[in-house]
């Protein structure tokens, strides 16, 4: 099988990780991809948002496969101009992708199929605002209606930071907040059957202890040891397939990966928003834990026969992904510094740890920051407290000027653990 991958994170980079890997894959490329994913695929400098370029190099290609990895290109369309291409695609239609696109849409579609989230407001007004502001009453949560890369929210304690966020907005979604740890579940979907893949943790704030601001995510590990077993089956049956099945009554079917973020509230689950994509950085460690070859089941989404799958085989090691990130990320960050230490982690710590590439490009004989998030280690081990010793002793490696990374991904829940 060939395959397409599209996008440029270390999410993609971990895809074409696993596609690699696989016996089934005889051909791989991505585009626009970065120094790391260069290494086990062919990139191809084609503009990800462009559904007719992207459709030409698929075709090119002669891709069996074409995996969009990102939101950006799925909410505008490129799935669409792929598939009208004859080429099957991993990843849903732009109708379906604004479930990720607009927040006010997907708390549409929860309330229609009966999934519980947090109550809210839509307001396009200061006065709405302040409205509902005073309704739900401190800490205020205040979200960009579009699309803003995980940077878009705003929680705080202050009513004048809630409201200034909310008035740089056009529409903003105000709505009560959610107390309780947080999960990430991907579910694999055709649009009709639904595979949820393992839980992760995500880590949100730039900073250790959940402090500083929010950015796109800073690490994740998986299992979750403190999570109840039947999480999973709960939150297939009250969340992913009602909303899949939701989705298909209005005629704008869901197919691709369906990630549910969620809040585990005294109440019960809550969901704090979908995305219609893999998250970064969770994917990276729900990835190392998978023991199914990737390409037939992602084929398997786009060509509508999940139902014909066998059921998903996961490792019972621990993984562990931290992300290192360039100095002033989630602000504007420096870029081209030299990223020093790769062939180090690559030669002392594989195959347990590894790094996977962001925002990085080839420079001459160097690979320089290009981006945020720059890279993330990822590190699998018998438990927690292993994977954690191991990603953070490849990390210790590598050296890029003014970066950024946080010391305590897992590190609760592998003491809570006992690891
Ligand atoms: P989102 O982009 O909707 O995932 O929001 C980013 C982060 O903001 C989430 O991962 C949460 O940490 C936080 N957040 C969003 N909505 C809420 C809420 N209703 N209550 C508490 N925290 C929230
Ligand atoms: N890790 C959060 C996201 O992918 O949106």
């Amino acid at each position: 099988m060939k395959v397409l991958v599209i996008g440029s994170g270390a999410r993609e980079h971990a895809l074409c990780r696993s596609l690699s890997l696989d016996p089934d894959v005889s051909a791989l490329h991505c585009a626009p991809g970065n120094a790391g994913i260069a290494e086990v695929a062919e990139l191809h400098a084609v503009d990800a948002l462009d559904g007719a370029a992207v459709a030409a190099l698929a075709t090119e290609v002669e891709a069996d496969l074409v995996v969009v990895g990102p939101e950006a290109p799925l909410v505008a369309g490129v799935a669409d101009a792929v598939r009208a291409a004859g080429i099957p695609c991993f990843g849903p239609s732009k109708e379906a992708a604004q479930l990720e696109g607009s927040k006010a849409f997907a708390k549409e579609v929860m309330a229609a199929a009966g999934v519980p989230t947090a109550r809210s407001y839509v307001c396009t007004t200061p006065d709405e605002v302040d409205e509902a502001l005073d309704a739900f009453g401190a800490p205020y949560v205040v979200k960009d209606d579009g699309l803003a890369a995980g940077k878009g929210v705003v929680v705080t304690g202050h009513i004048e930071a809630a409201r200034a966020h909310a008035n740089a907005c056009d529409r903003v979604v105000i709505e009560e907040y959610l107390d309780g740890p947080e999960v990430s579940l991907f579910a694999i979907t055709d649009g009709t059957t639904v595979v949820p893949l393992q839980p992760a943790q995500d880590f949100k704030r730039a900073l250790d202890n959940d402090e500083g601001p929010n950015t796109g995510g800073m690490g994740a590990y998986s299992p979750l040891p403190w999570a109840d077993p039947k999480l999973v089956d709960e939150v297939l049956q009250t969340v992913l397939q009602p909303t899949v099945d939701e989705l298909r009554r209005r005629g704008t079917p869901f197919s691709g990966l369906l990630y549910a973020g969620l809040a585990i509230t005294a109440r019960g689950v809550r969901v704090i928003e979908f995305n219609a994509r893999f998250g970064d950085p969770e994917t990276q460690v729900v990835l190392a834990r998978l023991k199914t070859p990737l390409a037939g089941v992602l084929l398997a989404a786009a060509n509508g026969t999940l139902a014909d799958l066998e059921p998903l085989r996961w490792s019972d090691d621990a993984a562990v992904t931290v992300v290192v990130a360039s100095h002033n990320y989630p602000g504007t960050p420096r870029t081209g510094d030299a990223i020093e230490g790769l062939d180090e982690v690559a030669a002392q710590d594989a195959p347990h740890a590894y790094v996977l590439h962001a925002g990085t490009k080839q420079d001459g004989p160097a690979v320089v920051s290009a981006g945020g998030r720059v890279l993330s280690v990822t590190a699998t081990g018998a438990d927690l407290t292993q994977a954690r010793e191991r990603a953070y002793t490849a990390l210790s490696r590598i050296q890029l000027e003014g970066s950024q990374h946080r010391t305590d991904i897992a590190a609760k829940a592998a003491e809570a653990a006992g690891d």
